[in-house]
C-alpha cells in the first residue's frame, strides 16, 4: 500500500496560500525583481481586461453555453464570426473554440479523416503531410486517430518544402498541411503552393495559425510583406487559430474554423442513447470553464481591430530594432524572414549557447532552438524600454565568447517535457 499523501487534516486557506507563494517564488526568484511579464503581453491594460472577464466566468461550465449560459453561446458566435471575417472566410463558414492549438489541430485532423472516410477511396493507412516544422500536436493527432503522419526531411530556405510534399503525395493521403508560420523559424509557408497540391489531389488543406492567425492580417494591413495564408487562398479547408497566444487571451481558448460550416459534421461527436439526454459536442473537451472564452470575447472587444493594429505596429517595431541591432554584432546571423513576433538567430562562427549562458549570467531569459543552435526571441509590449539595454549585453556576451571568457553551460534544447 503506498503512503497516503493525502492531509488528514484540513488547513485553513491563510496556511495553503502561503506554500503555495513560496513554491511560485521558487519557480522564478526573480520574477518580481524584473517585473516578468508573460510570454504574450500586450499592455497591463490587456492583463486586466483578460483577468476581469475570466474572474467573471470562472465558475461557468462551457459545456452549457447553449443550454444554462447562453451568454457564453453568443460569446462563442461573435468570436468566430469576428476571425471568420478577419481571414477571408467565404459566406457559409462556420467554427467552434477548443481549449488550445493542440486540441484545434487534433479536431481539424479528425474531421478531414472523417471527410475522406465520406469522399476518398478507403485507405490502408491514412496519412498526412506536414512540413518538417509542423507542430508535434499532428502527431499527437495521428497517434490518437490512427493516422501516419509523414513528416517532410527539412525545411528549404527555412519554408515548407512543398517539392518534396507534393512528391509525398499517396493514394493513402487525405490531408496536408502549412503553418502561418511554424514555431521554428517564424517564416509563413508557401500555403497557396501547398494548397495548389491539395487541390490537384483532392486534399484537405489545413493551415495552423496559431501563432499568426491572429497577427498576420494587421501585419498585412501595415504593409508587411505576408503571403497569402488563409481562407482567401482556395483549397484551405480549416485553419487552427490561437485566441491565448497573440489574441491575448486568457490560457485556454483556440479557434477551429472551417470554409464551409456543413463539414462540422465531421468534426462532432453526437451521442442519444442516454438517460441524462442527449449528448453532442464540437470538440474534445466537456466540462470546462467559460473563463477563456469570456476573456478572449472581452479583449476583442476592447481593443477592436483599432487596437490590435496599435499594438501589432508597436511590437514590430521592436522585433524591427531588435532584429537590426543583433543583424549589426559581428558574428550574429538573423534566421529566416520571421513574419510574426518571434525571430531567430545564430551564429557559423561561435558557439550560440555559450551566448546565451553569458546573457542568462546578465539575467535576460531566452529560448535555446535547434537545426541549427540558435536563440529564439518572443517579442512583446515589455521589451520596449530594454531593447537598447539588451543589445548592449548581447554585444559585451559575444565578444566574452569570442575570447573565451564564456563557455556554454549545457546543450539541452528541451521545448517540453
Ligand atoms: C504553430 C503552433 N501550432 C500549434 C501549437 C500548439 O498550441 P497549444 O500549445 O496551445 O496546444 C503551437 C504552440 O506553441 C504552435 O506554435
Amino acid at each position: 500500500m503506498r503512503n497516503s499523501r493525502f492531509p488528514a487534516l484540513s488547513r485553513s486557506w491563510e496556511d495553503v496560500e502561503s506554500e503555495m507563494k513560496t513554491a511560485r517564488e521558487r519557480d522564478m526568484p526573480w520574477r518580481d525583481a524584473r517585473n516578468f511579464k508573460p510570454a504574450y503581453f500586450g499592455g497591463e491594460d490587456l492583463l486586466a481586461v483578460a483577468d476581469g472577464a475570466l474572474n467573471m466566468y470562472l465558475a461557468e461550465n462551457a459545456i452549457f453555453s447553449r443550454t444554462a449560459y447562453p451568454s457564453l453561446g453568443q460569446y462563442e458566435e461573435e468570436v468566430v464570426d469576428m476571425m471568420l471575417s478577419l481571414l477571408n472566410a467565404p459566406d457559409g463558414a462556420g467554427g467552434s473554440i477548443s481549449s488550445g492549438g493542440t486540441e484545434s489541430i487534433i479536431m481539424c485532423v479528425k474531421s478531414a479523416r472523417e471527410w475522406a472516410r465520406e469522399n476518398r477511396s478507403s485507405a490502408a493507412t491514412p496519412e498526412i503531410i506536414v512540413p518538417h516544422t509542423a507542430h508535434p500536436a499532428f502527431d499527437k493527432a495521428g497517434h490518437m486517430l490512427d493516422v501516419k503522419v509523414v513528416r517532410m526531411a527539412e525545411s528549404t530556405e527555412w519554408r515548407a518544402d512543398a517539392a518534396a510534399m507534393a512528391e509525398a503525395v499517396s493514394g493513402d493521403s487525405f490531408m496536408i498541411v502549412g503553418s502561418a508560420p511554424p514555431y521554428p523559424y517564424g517564416e509563413t509557408d508557401p500555403i497557396a503552393e501547398i494548397a495548389a497540391i491539395a487541390r490537384e489531389h483532392g486534399l484537405w488543406m489545413h493551415v495552423d495559425g496559431c501563432i499568426g492567425g491572429c497577427i498576420l492580417p494587421f501585419m498585412r494591413r501595415l504593409g508587411e510583406d505576408v503571403p497569402d495564408f488563409d481562407f482567401a487562398v482556395p483549397g484551405v479547408m480549416s485553419m487552427s487559430i490561437d485566441l491565448h497566444k497573440f489574441g491575448y487571451a486568457n490560457k485556454g481558448v483556440s479557434l477551429v474554423l472551417l470554409r464551409d460550416a456543413g463539414l462540422e459534421r465531421y468534426q462532432r461527436t453526437s451521442f442519444g442513447d442516454w438517460p441524462a439526454g442527449i449528448y453532442s459536442t464540437a470538440n474534445i473537451t466537456g466540462s470546462r470553464s467559460g473563463g477563456p472564452l469570456a476573456s478572449a470575447w472581452a479583449v476583442m472587444n476592447y481593443l477592436g481591430e483599432e487596437g490590435y493594429l496599435r499594438i501589432f505596429a508597436a511590437q514590430r517595431d521592436i522585433k524591427q530594432r531588435l532584429m537590426k541591432g543583433v543583424g549589426e554584432i559581428d558574428g550574429l546571423e538573423i534566421i529566416a524572414r520571421p513574419h510574426a513576433l518571434h525571430f531567430y538567430f545564430g551564429s557559423p562562427e561561435f558557439d550560440i549557447f555559450a551566448v546565451d549562458t553569458g546573457m542568462a549570467a546578465k539575467g535576460w531569459s531566452m529560448t535555446r532552438a535547434e537545426q541549427p543552435d540558435s536563440i529564439m526571441m518572443w517579442v512583446n509590449m515589455s521589451h520596449q524600454d530594454v531593447v537598447e539595454e539588451y543589445l548592449g549585453d548581447l554585444q559585451t556576451t559575444v565578444a566574452d565568447v569570442r575570447a573565451g571568457r564564456v563557455q556554454p553551460a549545457e546543450k539541452s534544447t528541451v521545448y517540453v517535457m
